[in-house]
């Protein structure tokens, strides 16, 4: 994303005027740090001009032409954004504010005052360790909020949460900042774009997605790219909310890829089947194996209880055998008898007269 940003600044209609400037230095655009600067630079633009200086500052620049609609600032070393840092000369057309790789680790309450028209805010790549509640109050129009890798210094969820509880916002990026879990209490109702690529999520879990369906954030969608998905069992949900009721909530849902584990690592996690996840050691598996074993008790009560019929009848079946052997061998014998005279003609007539 940053790169892409600093391309466009590079590429963009920027560079004439910047061509122009640095026509004798000759920088090749390769060389240009992230922001579009040879070196620390700030940047404004109001509808008729674009302007560059080559400086590093230390605080906000103080003179600027009432007019501006967008002012990029980077490489420089804000350190803290006070309050009303912007308000000596405020700035009423002011659209877009970029402060890239400003070294910002403070933002303190008001810090917007005076900036009123303030629709984006990028805050990338700054080392942030303390956010005041009130940080963005003088910017009520503020929708779209960058905080790609600047989140990485300290854990500022609490601090942020109360931050934007009050924003109307519809994009935020928190990519690249190693962020484990969804961060469900920095989205404030009403937001539709979340940029979570390059973080450190190995799923979504059905918590998780459940607060995504909470009523301010039905239209929400998520990127999740470049994160270490896991395909285990735990993906169940995510993938279950993917190929259901989030089609297209994931823009780039069908470039997700599992990162783990070993055997499935690389995969694309929408054409995985869901035997695939190995679900044998999971909830489910166990389940199953649980009525299989009780399936087993059954059947080994069914067969003590057949044994034990067995065992307290032995009498009786002992005395029933016997009767069924004792008709059996008259039966048998009957039948000898009558196959032996029917079988020897002789000893039948010669029985006869034996008989009489
Ligand atoms: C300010 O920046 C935005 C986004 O980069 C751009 O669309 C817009 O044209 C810029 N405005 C001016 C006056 O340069
Ligand atoms: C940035 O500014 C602070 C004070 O504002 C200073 O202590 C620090 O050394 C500066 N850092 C750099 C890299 O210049
Ligand atoms: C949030 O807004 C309410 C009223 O809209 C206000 O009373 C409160 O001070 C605001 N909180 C912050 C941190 O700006
Ligand atoms: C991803 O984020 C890490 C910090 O979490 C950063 O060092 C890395 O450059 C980022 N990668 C990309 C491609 O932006």
């Amino acid at each position: 994303m940053a790169r892409r940003q600093a391309r466009r600044h590079g590429d963009g209609r920027w560079l004439p005027w910047l061509g122009l400037a640095l026509l004798p230095l000759a920088v090749p655009p390769a060389a240009a740090p992230p922001g579009g600067c040879p070196s620390a630079c700030y940047c404004v633009a109001t509808p008729e001009l674009e302007q560059c200086r080559y400086e590093r500052l230390e605080e906000p620049p103080q003179e600027l032409p009432a007019a501006v609609h967008n002012l990029s600032i980077v490489g420089s070393n804000l350190s803290v954004l006070r309050r009303a840092a912007f308000a000596a000369r405020p700035l009423r057309q002011l659209r877009l504010l970029r402060l890239h790789h400003d070294n910002i680790q403070a933002i303190e309450d008001m810090a917007l005052q005076g900036l009123p028209a303030l629709r984006t805010l990028d805050l990338s790549h700054n080392p942030l360790l303390s956010v005041a509640a009130g940080a963005f109050g003088g910017a009520p129009l503020l929708r779209t909020l960058q905080l790609n890798q600047a989140l990485l210094a300290a854990p500022l969820e609490e601090q942020l949460a109360l931050a934007l509880g009050n924003l109307s916002l519809r994009r935020l990026e928190l990519a690249g900042n190693g962020l484990r879990a969804l961060p469900a209490a920095l989205l404030p109702a009403g937001l539709e774009e979340l940029d979570l690529r390059n973080n450190s999520l190995q799923r979504l879990g059905a918590a998780e997605l459940h607060s995504l369906e909470a009523p301010g954030l039905r239209k929400l969608r998520v990127s999740l790219g470049a994160n270490p998905l896991r395909c285990d069992c735990a993906l169940r949900p995510l993938l279950a909310w993917l190929r259901g009721a989030a089609a297209g909530r994931v823009p780039d849902a069908r470039s997700l890829r599992c990162a783990g584990p070993p055997s499935l690592r690389g995969a694309v996690l929408l054409r995985l089947r869901p035997e695939a996840l190995g679900c044998e050691g999971g909830e489910p598996g166990e389940l199953e194996t649980a009525s299989y074993v009780f399936f087993g008790i059954v059947l080994a009560l069914i067969g003590v209880v057949f044994l034990m019929v067995l065992y307290l009848n032995r009498r009786g079946i002992k005395r029933w055998l016997h009767n069924l052997r004792e008709a059996c061998r008259d039966q048998m014998e009957g039948y000898h008898y009558r196959y032996e005279q029917d079988a020897d003609p002789r000893r039948a007539s010669a029985a006869g007269p034996a008989g009489l």
